[in-house]
C-alpha cells in the first residue's frame, strides 16, 4: 500500500489537493525534481517553500510510522523563515560563482599578456631522457614528455613529466606558473621543458630524488580538458569493457606501463638464458595448414583459396629445425579459438617454445626448471624492474631448484584425498582430465611450482612419446604455478615413424599434410623433446595479476578484437 493509499484511509486527514508538495523529514531529498508525490518527497519544509512557493498545500511526515498530514501553521511559519535563509544563501553562492568566473576570465586575459621565452643568453640545453636525469644534474637540460600530474597554485606549478623512461617533478614559478599556457595546461599534453635538475633538499620526496627547475617550456600537443579529459575517460574502477575500449589510454597508467616493462625484461631474460644454453632463435610461420593441439581451437582462414589456419603452436616447425640448427627456440604468437571465458585463456598469446635434440625426459625436466629459475633471477638483476615488481607483487618469492615432481597418478590421489571432485562431481579415476579448477586448488594448496608428469595417452596430443615402463602414459609435463596453474606444457616426441602414424590414426588426423613432419622420423630420427610456455601466464604469476588479460598489450579473447 502506498503512503497516499494509507492516507486516504485515514478519516482525520483531508485528501491532498492536486499540486501538493510532500515533505518527509526522514527519507526525503532536497532537489527540484522531488516533492510532487508521497513516494518521492523532499526533506525539509524550508526547501519545499523555497523551491515550490506557489504550491496549494504542503504535506509533512515527521517520523517513519506517522502519516503525511497538512503542515501546521507554526511549522509553516518556521519553514517560511528557513526558506528566506535558503534563498539568501543560494543567492550569495550564485554571486560568488559569477564573481569567480569573472575573476578566472580576467586572470586568463591577464595571463595572455605574459610572454614566456627561451632566453638566448642561457647555455644551450642538452637533450636527455628522464632516465639520464641523475647523470645530468646541475646543467641546463631539455626533456620532452607527457604531463603525468599537474598542480597549479598561485605563482607556482608542480608538474610531473613522464617520458616512458621515468618520471621527473618539474617546478614552474613566477611568469612561467602564471602564463596562459600553464593555467590551461591539461594532463597528457606533450611538453618540451628546459631547466636545471637539482637534488632535493632534505625531507622532500619526488621521483629520482631531484626536481627540474624550469626556465622555459613549450606545449607541443595540448590534450583535451573538461568532459574529454583523460581522467574522465579512464577512471579507476570503471566498467571493464569500457577500459578495454580505451586500452590505448589505460596503458599510460603506472601499473600497466610497469607490467609491460616487466614483460620486456622477461623476454630479454629468456633470450639471455637461451644464449647461454647455446640455443638458436628461429621464426616459424603463423599461417599454417596443420594442427598441433586438437582441431577444436583452430582459427581457420582462406589462403589464396586454400584452407589454412593461424598456428596453435610452432612446435612442429621447431622439430624440423633440429637437424639444421641443433636446439632451437622461438618467441611467436599462437592462436586458440577458445570458447571458454576464463581468466587464463587468450585467443592470441605470445608463446615461448623450445625443441631440444638427443636428451632424455629427465634432461627435459631439468632444462625447464633451470630455464625458469635463471630467467626469473635475471629479471630481478635489473634494478628498475625489481622495483616495479616489488610494487606489483611485494610477496613474490623466487622459485628454487629442484621443483617438486609429481606424476598424474599421484595428483589424482592427492585430489581424491582432499575431496576435490572430477568434472562429473565424482572421485578422479585414471584417464580423467584434471580441469582448471581442480588443478588450481591443488597448486594453490601445495603453494610451490610443480612439474606434473606422465599424463595418459588419451588426454594428450598425437605426437607424445609413451613411457617405456608404462605404455598407458606419456613422457609429458605441465609446469604448475600457484595462483595461475599451468604455465608450461611439454613432452618428449614420438621418434618412430610407425608409432607417429598410429598417433595420427588415434586422433583421426589425415597424415598427408604432415608429410614434412613425418619426414623427420625418416631422415635421421632422434630422441627429442620440447615445451611451450605462455608468456602472459608466467607474467600473471610474476606480477600477481588476477587475469592474463592484464599481461597482453591488446588482449584478444572471445568477442574482443579491438582496439
Ligand atoms: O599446453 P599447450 O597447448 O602446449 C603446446 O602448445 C605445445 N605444442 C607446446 C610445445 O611443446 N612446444 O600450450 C603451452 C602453453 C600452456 O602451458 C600455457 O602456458 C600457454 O601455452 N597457453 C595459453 N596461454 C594463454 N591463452 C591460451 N589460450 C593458452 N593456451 C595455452
Amino acid at each position: 500500500m502506498t503512503s497516499i493509499e494509507k492516507l486516504s484511509l485515514d478519516d482525520d486527514i483531508p485528501p491532498p489537493p492536486a499540486g501538493t508538495i510532500f515533505v518527509d523529514e526522514k527519507v526525503g531529498v532536497d532537489t527540484q525534481t522531488a516533492g510532487s508525490s508521497a513516494e518521492s518527497p523532499v526533506k525539509t519544509a524550508a526547501f519545499a517553500l523555497y523551491a515550490f512557493p506557489a504550491a496549494p498545500a504542503y504535506y509533512l511526515k515527521r517520523a517513519e510510522d506517522s502519516p503525511f498530514a497538512p503542515i501546521t501553521a507554526s511549522a509553516l511559519k518556521k519553514a517560511k523563515k528557513g526558506a528566506e535563509g535558503l534563498a539568501k544563501k543560494i543567492k550569495a553562492a550564485e554571486e560568488l560563482r559569477v564573481k569567480k568566473e569573472a575573476d578566472d576570465a580576467r586572470k586568463l586575459e591577464e595571463a595572455k599578456k605574459i610572454v614566456i621565452r627561451n632566453d638566448p643568453s642561457l647555455p644551450a640545453a642538452k637533450s636527455i631522457k628522464i632516465r639520464q636525469a641523475t647523470a645530468n644534474r646541475e646543467i641546463r637540460v631539455k626533456v620532452s614528455g607527457w604531463v603525468h600530474r599537474l598542480r597549479v597554485q598561485k605563482g607556482l606549478a608542480f608538474l610531473v613529466l613522464r617520458d616512458g623512461s621515468g618520471f621527473i617533478q618539474c617546478i614552474l614559478s613566477g611568469d612561467l606558473a602564471n602564463a596562459y599556457s600553464t593555467l590551461t595546461l591539461t594532463l597528457e599534453s606533450t611538453v618540451v621543458i628546459y631547466g636545471i635538475i637539482h637534488p632535493l633538499p632534505e625531507g622532500k620526496i619526488a621521483p629520482g630524488n631531484h626536481e627540474l627547475v624550469v626556465d622555459y617550456y613549450d606545449v607541443f600537443g595540448l590534450a583535451p580538458g573538461g568532459d574529454n579529459a583523460i581522467s574522465n575517460k579512464v577512471q579507476e574502477g570503471a566498467d571493464l569493457s569500457l577500459l578495454l575500449d580505451n586500452r590505448h589510454l589505460v596503458l599510460r597508467g603506472e601499473t600497466f606501463a610497469g607490467i609491460f616493462k616487466v614483460r620486456a625484461a622477461l623476454l630479454r631474460s629468456f633470450r639471455r638464458v637461451y644464449e647461454e644454453f647455446g640455443i638458436t632463435e628461429v621464426t616459424p610461420p603463423c599461417m599454417v595448414q596443420t594442427q598441433v593441439e586438437g582441431g577444436s581451437t583452430l582459427f581457420a582462414l582462406k589462403y589464396y583459396g586454400e584452407d589454412a589456419f593461424l598456428t596453435q603452436s610452432s612446435q612442429l616447425y621447431l622439430e624440423t629445425c633440429l637437424p639444421a640448427l641443433g636446439d632451437v627456440f622461438c618467441v611467436q604468437e599462437s592462436f586458440r579459438a577458445e570458447r571458454s571465458h576464463t581468466r587464463r585463456h587468450l585467443s592470441e598469446y605470445t608463446h615461448v617454445e623450445a625443441e631440444l635434440a638427443f636428451l632424455s625426459f629427465d634432461d627435459l625436466l631439468t632444462h625447464i626448471e633451470t630455464l625458469i629459475t635463471k630467467t626469473i633471477e635475471y629479471v630481478f638483476e635489473d634494478k628498475e624492474i625489481a622495483e616495479i615488481l616489488h610494487k606489483l607483487n611485494p610477496g613474490f618469492v623466487a622459485p628454487t631448484l629442484p621443483f617438486r615432481r609429481m606424476t598424474y597418478e599421484s595428483a589424482l590421489e592427492w585430489l581424491n584425498e582432499h575431496n576435490v571432485p572430477n568434472e562429473d562431481g565424482e572421485k578422479f579415476k585414471f584417464g580423467d582430465d584434471i580441469a582448471e579448477a581442480a588443478e588450481r586448488k591443488m597448486t594453490d594448496d601445495i603453494g610451490e611450482p610443480i612439474l606434473l608428469t606422465r599424463f595418459p595417452v588419451e588426454i594428450k596430443s598425437f605426437y607424445m612419446q609413451k613411457c617405456a615402463n608404462d605404455r598407458r602414459v606419456t613422457e609429458s609435463v605441465d609446469v604448475l604455478m600457484p595462483n595461475v596453474g599451468e604455465i608450461v606444457g611439454g613432452s618428449m616426441r614420438i621418434f618412430d615413424e610407425a608409432e607417429l602414424v598410429a598417433g595420427f590414426k588415434r586422433e583421426n588426423i589425415d597424415p598427408e599434410p604432415y608429410y614434412w613432419y613425418s619426414d623427420q622420423r625418416k631422415y635421421g630420427t632422434c630422441p627429442h623433446g620440447g615445451y611451450g610456455l605462455g608468456t602472459e601466464r608466467i607474467l600473471a604469476w610474476l606480477c600477481d595479476r588476477f587475469t592474463v588479460r592484464d599481461c597482453s598489450l591488446y588482449p584478444r579473447f572471445t568477442g574482443r578484437c579491438k582496439p
